[in-house]
């Protein structure tokens, strides 16, 4: 069984490989980072920027060949941003993170659906954001919303791939250890709570996740492809 995973080097990305490695799956990451605990168990890397760097999808392209199936893709690689108001973010960020979040998807899904390969699931890590809105989490929220869109634009081209974007809940991961880190401040309303699940069971660490989201995935074959679920909410 292949898999493909973006954003392999830390979170739910590195989580998701230490899973399917452990039962055995060839895994494909991909991150700008070498993490060298997976390659040492036979994870097969790419270090690559999905921040608009205009070598990277023919990069992508070629390091496909040969692969010609995927029981599942993970696009998971995501750029947070700073918590701040939209009038206090800068167009750079907001590009940035657009092309992180957004438009790198695009082209790695253009890419694996070139040269006839087969790819059964795609799940898309989405956010609670994506529908929230909360005040400071600006490109973020809007580039989760829009991810949800492109996997059901994706969804009704590609009838034969089931797709989702997924919601994965709260992960203890370097996302959540920045958003803990930051002084209580009463605009971001969702930071307190975020502080409260830190270090409990609400926020488990990144393979504790991805076992959740393992076991999920025959249940989210079951809904109609191209919805957005919530792992909290199957
Ligand atoms: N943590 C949460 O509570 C939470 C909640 C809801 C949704 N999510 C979503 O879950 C996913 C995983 O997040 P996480 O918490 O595991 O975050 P994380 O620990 O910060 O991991 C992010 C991953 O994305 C990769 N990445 C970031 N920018 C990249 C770039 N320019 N090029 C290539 N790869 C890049 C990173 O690799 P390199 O830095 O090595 O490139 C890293 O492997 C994200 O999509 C996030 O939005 C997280």
């Amino acid at each position: 069984m292949n898999l493909l995973i973006t954003g392999v080097s830390s979170g739910l990305g590195h989580g998701l490989a230490q899973v399917y490695l452990d039962q055995g799956a060839t895994v494909y990451g991909i991150s700008r980072r070498v993490p060298e605990d997976l390659t040492a168990r036979g994870l097969i890397h790419l270090s690559l920027d999905l921040n608009g760097d205009p070598n990277a999808p023919n990069r992508f392209k070629n390091w496909l060949i040969g692969m010609n199936s995927f029981a599942c893709v993970f696009l998971n690689a995501g750029k947070l941003g700073e918590i701040r108001d939209m009038k206090d973010t800068p167009m750079e960020d907001l590009r940035e993170t657009m092309e992180i979040n957004v438009w790198s998807n695009k082209w790695i899904l253009d890419a694996l659906f070139s040269e006839d390969r087969t790819v059964k699931q795609v799940v898309a890590i989405s956010s609670g954001a994506s529908i929230t809105g909360h005040r400071g989490w600006n490109g973020y929220s809007i580039s989760k919303a829009a991810l949800n869109v492109l996997i059901k634009l994706y969804a009704g081209e590609r009838t034969e791939t089931h797709f989702c974007s997924l919601a994965p809940g709260l992960i203890d991961s370097a996302m959540q250890d920045y958003l803990t880190s930051l002084p209580p401040d009463d605009r971001y309303q969702p930071l307190e709570i975020l502080r409260k699940a830190k270090g409990t069971e609400k926020m488990p660490d990144g393979e504790t996740c991805a076992r959740m989201i393992v076991e999920a995935l025959p249940k989210l074959r079951e809904k109609e492809s191209g919805g957005y679920a919530d792992i909290r909410k199957l």
